[in-house]
């Protein structure tokens, strides 16, 4: 009888079944050559099998001549779990990724931020096309490839330099996420190795309180009340970013810049209307520091007030988180309506319309139910309804998210804020933040693939 991966009733047949006996041996990766459930900081590969060196393995420049697999259970849909095979081959540098759920195989080649698919056969095929699997993913013929040099560029800031690029976090509904998406989108786009400016314009300072930057316990030790992102917007000539920003310390490893916000913002917003030049201040401003940093991002009001407005000029690129539900998707055609209200101000500057990079399922419950049934309907619903792309990565709700945000520290007396974004936290407890700090790096990941080909 052929061999037939489709009996494969679950992931650990698929594991066992088709990828230990027949895949591995048949495209000549003998036991020392490959591994199963390797670990690698916050990454938890199923197998790693290497061409060109035995176990025990460094991941170097010499890695990008292995081959990572990842077995599905078969009711999975494979398309759900490319952007994490694409965020393991990117940020390990591994060249070819293979993708099973035992009814279907799948190859991707990683290009420089993304993947491209180079085979795909159903189970039942896999002893007809072992050849041409080989021809890719054989030891024999990896050892002989060559590999391409922009598999061998480790640090992606290299090529974006003097490109700043800024991304406002944005929509009109409030608590749907969009602080949290900021904050840890920055940490992970940092720990990737970018220079990023993140900026609070939402008067409920919560970017500023979870980048750890209010530590005052009364109202005399204020020290953002005069030097916030107000100051920015009030004067053209002076308060520039340098003479802003302040250094998340604790909060991310690396840490990173941040301009503060502050309560008093509202009482402050009317002086600020009647000076139209306050409109643009923050990309004159920000043109000053294009060579500083890689990416800004910046965490805005629930609301279409002036500081709405003043980030969505600024913005290159849209992000709109959204838990999906009625209010929310109700709250996307005033979204859209002001995003055109603001390309029209942008024509007038000479500024390209902003890119809408899309709508991103946030606070997403982990419910399986849930996600077989009704989630999947309420992702078309944004495209189908609402005319929106929705972005691939997906923010589920993790209560580690609040509890690393509500980090203290006891000194003497006083229990201060010791806020920390969930990548620092995931390194630090190394327990059950690991899931949601993936998470924000696959978002991150998404996020660089998506300026590229905006390039
Ligand atoms: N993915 C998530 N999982 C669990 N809790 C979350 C998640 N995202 C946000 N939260 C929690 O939901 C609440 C609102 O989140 P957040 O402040 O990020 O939303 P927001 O859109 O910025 O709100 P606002 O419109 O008021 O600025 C917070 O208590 C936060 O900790
Ligand atoms: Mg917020």
């Amino acid at each position: 009888m052929p061999f037939n991966p489709e009996l494969c009733r679950n992931e650990s047949e698929v594991e066992s079944k088709l990828i230990v006996q027949y895949l591995l041996p048949q495209l000549g990766y003998t036991p020392d050559t490959w591994h199963q459930e390797v670990i690698l900081g916050s990454i938890r590969l199923d197998f790693l099998a290497f061409a060109a060196q035995v176990v025990p393995f460094v991941l170097d420049a010499n890695s990008p001549l292995s081959v990572v697999m990842e077995a599905k259970h078969p009711k999975q849909n494979l398309n759900n779990h490319v952007p994490r095979l694409r965020h393991y081959l990117t940020s390990l540098n591994v060249r070819y990724g293979l993708l099973t759920n035992g009814k279907e195989i799948r190859i991707y080649e990683k290009l420089q931020y993304d993947l491209q698919l180079v085979f795909q056969c159903s189970g039942k095929e896999v002893e007809t096309k072992i050849e041409e699997i080989k021809d890719l993913i054989g030891r024999d013929s990896l050892t002989k490839k060559e590999v391409p040099l922009n598999l061998l560029i480790e640090n992606p800031k290299t090529e974006r330099q003097n490109s700043m690029k800024t991304i406002a976090v944005y929509h009109n509904k409030g608590g749907v996420g969009k602080t949290t998406v900021a904050v840890n989108l920055a940490a992970a786009l940092r720990k990737k190795g970018n220079t990023v400016l993140l900026i609070d314009i939402d008067s409920q300072a919560n970017t500023t309180f979870a980048t750890g930057l209010i530590k005052f316990q009364f109202d005399e030790d204020d020290d953002l009340r005069d030097k916030n992102v107000y100051h920015l917007l009030e004067a053209g000539d002076f308060n520039f970013i340098p003479d802003i920003i302040r250094n998340s310390h604790y909060f991310n490893n690396p840490e990173l810049d941040v301009v503060p916000s502050h309560i008093t913002l509202i009482e402050s917003q009317d002086k600020l209307t009647k000076i139209l030049a306050s409109r643009s201040r923050l990309i004159t401003k920000l043109k000053r520091v294009e060579k500083d940093y890689d990416i800004v991002i910046i965490d805005t009001p629930p609301s279409r007030d002036l500081y709405a407005e003043v980030a969505l000029m600024a913005a290159d690129y849209l992000i709109i988180p959204s838990d999906l539900k009625p209010f929310a998707n109700q709250g996307l055609p005033t979204v859209k309506n002001f995003v055109a209200q603001i390309n029209e101000s942008r024509e007038v500057m000479n500024k390209p319309s902003i890119k809408i990079m899309g709508v991103l399922a946030s606070k997403i419950s982990t419910n399986a139910k849930f996600l077989q049934y009704t989630f999947p309907k309420q992702r078309d619903v944004i495209l189908e309804r609402y005319n929106l792309p929705l972005m691939e990565a997906v923010i589920y709700d993790r209560t580690v998210l609040s509890e690393c945000m509500n980090q203290t520290i006891t000194i003497g007396e006083l229990e201060y804020p010791d806020p920390k974004s969930v990548i620092k936290y995931a390194e630090e407890v190394k327990t059950n933040a690991q899931q949601s700090a993936m998470e924000f790096e696959v978002l991150a990941d998404e996020v660089l693939k998506k300026m590229e080909v905006y390039e």
